[in-house]
């Protein structure tokens, strides 16, 4: 996959950018590169506090496949971020959250945030380099955190796109099935607590479905789906 990458000292939200770029033609593999955004946005409508020396990039992607796999890109781009954030960090715990945050030690460095027009799909990626701000929802760490020896940061976007590069094509050739595989296998699993738009669930993680939903197995024996939420390791 080649990627254009389009950098930008500052602007409101890459994924907006790369929005506006798709929708007049962008072809796939445009990313818009910004060193700090204003309004970064997060899942479910939250903010994403984006001062500079964190990464932040969004990737246009224009996929031959039906609309209702499309959520499968963020575990691409999760397991891209994986890689990236295990080969600076080789001695901590790096594990992946469900549906698409990457964990060090327990804590948040990454997020992603798919999102999707008549014919193409924006998946943006935030990483926290030198500064990890304060979430309500999950406490977060960065690399600086971390210890890591901290490269340019667009080294550390050649790096995951690199990586997201090699999972494209490897669910491109072969499904979703070893993404899904590869993505279970990294997983922090055990029992949740998932707080959804309404009311909240307790469950054993047992799986992913076919085009990335949590499976959880309830405390009556049945499994159910999870499209939307945001999963706790708290109980
Ligand atoms: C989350 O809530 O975990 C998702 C965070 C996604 C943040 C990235 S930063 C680049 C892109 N532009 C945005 O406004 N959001 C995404």
């Amino acid at each position: 996959m080649h990627f254009d990458i389009r950098r930008l000292p500052i602007t409101a939200s890459t994924n907006d950018d790369a929005k506006l770029a798709a929708e007049v033609g962008a072809a796939e593999g445009l990313v818009i590169w910004a060193l700090e955004q204003n309004v970064g946005r997060g899942r479910q409508g939250r903010q994403w506090e984006s001062p500079a020396g964190n990464l932040y990039a969004s990737v246009v992607l224009r996929p031959p496949t039906a609309r209702r796999e499309w959520g499968r890109y963020s575990f691409v781009a999760a397991l891209a971020i994986y890689d990236c954030v295990g080969g600076f960090l080789p001695h901590s715990l790096v594990e992946l959250k469900w549906p698409n945050d990457v964990l060090v030690g327990g804590k948040k460095i990454s997020g992603i945030l798919l999102e999707s027009g008549e014919d193409f799909l924006v998946v943006g990626m935030g990483l926290n380099v030198l500064h990890s701000p304060e979430n309500p929802l999950y406490p977060a760490t960065s690399l600086s955190v971390e210890q890591a020896e901290i490269p340019p940061l667009e080294d550390i976007l050649t790096n995951i796109l690199k990586a997201f590069g090699v999972w494209y094509d490897r669910m491109k050739a072969e499904g979703f099935a070893p993404v899904r595989a590869a993505w279970l296998a990294r997983a922090r699993q055990g029992a949740v607590r998932v707080r959804l738009d309404q009311g909240e669930i307790h469950g054993q993680f047992v799986d992913l479905d076919e085009n990335g939903a949590l499976r959880l197995l309830l405390a009556d024996g049945t499994e159910k789906s999870i499209t939307t939420g945001d999963v706790f390791f708290d109980i």
